[in-house]
């Protein structure tokens, strides 16, 4: 892959990792994400070409972890130019990627996806991927958080310099206003979200 082909890649990763089809926080298609990968590891950064077009790709990274002897091959992103699914184009950039990994040391190969997007589940395990392990994502809201409140009072009710009877604190903080390490007891009112 060179620098030239960035905004293609860009391009068809915006296609192909679409919001409604990667519902998910963790892992985003921007080009910040597409920047990054190519600066640290240009190597392992491939592109599929049909006449002069960029029609599929491969980010991969190479991942050494401490006290083990290991290095792995992670494949990060893989995209197909979807007119051309099933024409070989995937499997011929992992058989690739494949190759450069094993140059540069790796053992093991990794790559993932989330576990209902059964095209490329296919695809992996058509290609040799096995050991599959299922990780769950959790999410916490933040919002009842005491601190989330402390810090929505105060931008709410900022201090100020020139204190002046409207200023004072409102009724509902504590005389002296909130320091940090108060939390609010559980169980008391507290504000919601808009
Ligand atoms: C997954 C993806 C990369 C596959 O690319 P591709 O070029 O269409 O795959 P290939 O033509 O090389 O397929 C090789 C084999 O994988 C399997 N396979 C590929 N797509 C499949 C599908 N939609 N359903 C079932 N099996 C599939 C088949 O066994 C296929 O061999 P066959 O066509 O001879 O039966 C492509 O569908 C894609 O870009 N998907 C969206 C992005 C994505 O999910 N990326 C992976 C996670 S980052």
């Amino acid at each position: 892959m060179e620098l030239e082909d960035l905004a293609a890649v860009f391009a068809l990763g915006e296609r192909i990792f679409t919001a409604d089809r990667w519902p998910n926080l963790y892992r985003t298609w921007d080009e910040f994400e597409l920047i990054q990968i190519f600066g640290t590891d240009t190597e392992t950064c491939l592109v599929a070409e049909c006449n002069d077009q960029v029609v599929g790709f491969a980010l991969g990274t190479l991942i050494e972890k401490r006290r083990s002897a290991w290095t792995y091959g992670y494949l990060l992103w893989l995209g197909v130019e979807p007119d051309l699914s099933r024409s070989g184009v995937g499997k011929r950039l992992v058989n690739r990627l494949t190759e450069l990994f094993i140059a540069r040391g790796a053992r093991i190969m990794l790559a993932d996806t989330e576990s209902d997007n059964l095209p490329a589940v296919n695809f992996f395990r058509r290609q040799g991927f096995t050991n599959e392990t299922e990780h769950v994502y959790l999410a916490k809201n933040l919002t009842q958080h005491p601190e989330y409140v402390r810090r929505r009072r105060s931008l709410a009710h900022p201090p100020s310099s020139d204190p002046s009877p409207s200023d004072a604190a409102p009724a509902h903080l504590p005389p002296g206003g909130i320091s940090p390490g108060d939390d609010a007891s559980p169980g008391q009112p507290h504000e919601h979200d808009d």
